[in-house]
């Protein structure tokens, strides 16, 4: 299959001003990309996404190392590599906040070249995907930050570009517009031919999004593989629910009774219930016990992936079918 992106040992260092101290955000990077496929790019903080991304669109030069856009070197031919992508950065909504919804798509659609007439349907059409046909005649700065992360995806999606780069698309987004977006972007990589990278903290939406995905940690990447290959590695978390108040000896003793495998955990004024994701289906049955016996419920989480661990597997080896990216 013909690759639209090839990324070859990409190295990005920043120097602290204050402390003059080096960071290697980037020390060895290296993927490829191929048409049509929606690659993640999953690590913690601080792993070297953004500065990943930035380089790719441009905003950063990289110390080293070498892109090619669509067989174009981004060295050499960086303003026409340019052309064929579209990024929207991590907490930068590149929108003006003074115009409406439908003002920002009409202006980015005029400085890509669309006549007003030609780029209207689109719009409309951007305006219904994206959930925000109701709001387009509201200014973009009293919109909630899912509709302007809503709204900065719908600009790069019409500017046609063949690669689409999403930093983060759901950081810092509550957990229903963060599904919403979530719900968006399936349909987008179902129905447009896009190449799309998504860069996340998250499995959860590398698995819901991606097809495969590279791992990035420190600056290097771990491990590059189909999600389906990675997903027995993330089988290690567990649902926290957090009570607003503790369990009395009875409901305790009936927890017990219920659901042998739940960890409850008194705290001061409040408790947590700890479930595992093999047992994720008594999680309902759960809910329920807790309703009929008025137990206040606060928050219910995932808890969050614990990358120490999966890297320790990675290296171990043997745990997934990918390449292990060599350390130079
Ligand atoms: N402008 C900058 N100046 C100095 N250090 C930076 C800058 N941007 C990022 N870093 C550092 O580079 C590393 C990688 O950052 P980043 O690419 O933002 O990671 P991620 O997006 O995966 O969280 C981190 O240690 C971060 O603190
Ligand atoms: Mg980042």
């Amino acid at each position: 299959m013909e690759s639209i992106i090839e990324v070859k040992n990409l190295k990005k260092t920043y120097k602290k001003r204050k402390t003059r101290e080096y960071i290697h955000a980037v020390s060895d990077v290296s993927f490829h990309v191929h048409r049509g496929e929606i690659l993640g790019l999953l690590g913690p903080n601080g792993a070297g996404k953004t500065t990943t991304i930035k380089m790719l669109c441009g905003l950063l030069i990289p110390d080293s190392g070498s892109i090619q856009v669509n067989g174009i070197d981004m060295r050499k031919k960086r303003l026409h590599g340019l052309r064929h992508i579209s990024a929207v950065l991590e907490g930068n909504r590149n929108l003006y906040w003074r115009l409406t919804v439908r003002e920002n798509l009409e202006y980015f659609a005029g400085n890509r070249g669309f006549s007003r007439k030609d780029v209207a349907v689109r719009i409309d059409e951007l305006l219904v995907q994206f959930n925000l046909k109701e709001k387009e005649n509201e200014l973009v700065n009293r919109l909630s930050r899912g509709m302007q992360q809503k709204l900065a995806i719908a600009v790069a999606m019409l500017a046609e570009s063949e690669v689409i780069l999403l930093d983060e698309p759901t950081l810092g987004l509550d957990v229903e517009t963060g599904y919403e977006v979530r719900e968006i972007l399936k349909n987008i990589v179902r129905d447009e031919n896009r190449t799309i990278i998504i860069s996340s903290h998250d499995m959860d939406v590398v698995q819901d999004l991606c097809g495969r995905t590279v791992i990035i940690n420190e600056g290097k990447i771990i491990t590059d593989d189909k999600v389906e290959n990675l997903l027995k590695l993330f089988e290690v978390r567990s649902y926290t629910i957090t009570l607003g108040g503790l369990l009395t000896e009875e409901q305790q003793q009936l927890m017990h009774q219920k659901f042998p495998h739940v960890v409850y955990t008194p705290d001061t004024v409040q408790s947590t219930l700890e479930i595992d994701l093999a047992k994720s289906e008594d999680i309902y049955d759960l809910f329920n016990v807790l309703k009929l016996n008025h137990i206040p419920v606060e928050s219910f989480d995932r808890s969050t992936v614990n990358f120490e661990q999966i890297f320790m597997k990675i290296l171990k080896g043997g745990e997934t079918h990918g390449s292990l990216a060599q350390s130079s």
